[in-house]
């Protein structure tokens, strides 16, 4: 089965039927029951933050593939030196087979798409984190032997806790979210979740949020970009990270989209403790991917 939509802007440029068709491929390349290859085909990579994750998941999964994958920094190519973006995805457009962009503005990657003829995936703007979300409910599907789970949101309500909702409300898992009252969801992202099928419920009390949980996410709480907000973002996040305090009585397990700040949105403990899942989230960035672009190049 080949998906319907051309690029991946956010989780819900997919249907159910292609988030499920994204997984199961997923699920066999990483169990070597599919053997996808893709000789001639190149990913360009644009990134304007850094990563670890991303690029490596990405560049990895293009070897596998059989492709080729290039790392395109923000001074590497004439993007970061005035050229325009539109004449940058109309350029890239001539030469690879789809393009992964890691952007500050997600205005910015819809232009990118607006101008391109290949695909264009999300690799993190300000308000989206798509590949990750697909990692996400993999590994849920994994941990948990399908998405009959509830889930809780603690922490700050932008671009991965926004994807991991629309995914969440695709895949019809239970999400309950609890995030400081200036750092909530976006409006619009509630609305496409509650048209998907299930709008998260939304509560002010962290511990509300993870009584009946049956896997806790967090992120960190100064994203990418947001370094001068470090005070101010500190002073509202007091009371919503993920801590044995906050998990006593539980049995859920925690994710987190990595990199974690140790001692801000999550402890030491927790992180090190069996309760995490952020290692297979990890690695299912890569066979994700992999099942992301096998559908996508296909
Ligand atoms: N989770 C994630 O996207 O990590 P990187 O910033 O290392 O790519
Ligand atoms: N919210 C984080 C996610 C990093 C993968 C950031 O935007 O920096």
């Amino acid at each position: 089965m080949t998906i319907e939509t051309t690029h991946l802007t956010d989780v819900d440029d997919l249907s159910a039927d292609d988030l499920a068709a994204v997984l199961d491929r997923a699920a066999a390349l990483k169990s070597g029951a599919d053997d996808a290859r893709f000789p001639r085909a190149t990913l360009g990579m644009l990134f304007e933050k850094p990563s670890t994750r991303t690029r490596i998941s990405f560049e990895t999964g293009m070897t596998q593939l059989g492709g080729h994958a290039i790392f395109l920094g923000p001074d590497d190519i004439q993007l970061g030196h005035g050229e325009p973006l539109r004449d940058t995805s109309r350029v890239l457009s001539r030469y690879v087979d789809a393009v992964m962009a890691r952007l500050f503005d997600h205005a910015d990657l819809l232009e990118l798409v607006e101008h391109a003829d290949v695909p264009i995936v999300n690799g993190l703007t300000d308000d989206a984190h798509p590949c990750q979300t697909l990692a996400d409910l993999l590994t849920i599907r994994e941990a948990f032997g399908g998405f009959d789970a509830r889930a809780a949101w603690v922490g700050d309500g932008n671009n991965v806790g926004q994807s991991f909702a629309l995914g969440c409300a695709l895949a019809g898992i239970d999400l309950t979210v609890s995030t400081p009252p200036a750092y909530a969801m976006a409006d619009d992202v509630l609305d496409r979740a509650a048209e998907l099928g299930s709008a998260p419920t939304v509560v002010d009390d962290p511990k509300e949020a993870v009584a009946d949980a049956d896997v806790v996410y967090t992120d960190v709480w100064i994203s990418m970009g947001q370094e001068d907000q470090r005070a101010q973002k500190l002073a509202a996040f007091d009371g919503y990270q993920v801590n044995d305090d906050l998990l006593r009585g539980t049995d859920a397990k925690v994710m987190h989209c990595l990199p974690a700040h140790r001692g801000e949105e999550i402890t030491d403990a927790v992180l090190e403790s069996d309760r995490a899942l952020v290692w297979d989230q990890a690695e299912n960035r890569l066979h994700a991917q992999k099942g992301l672009l096998a559908e996508l190049l296909e």
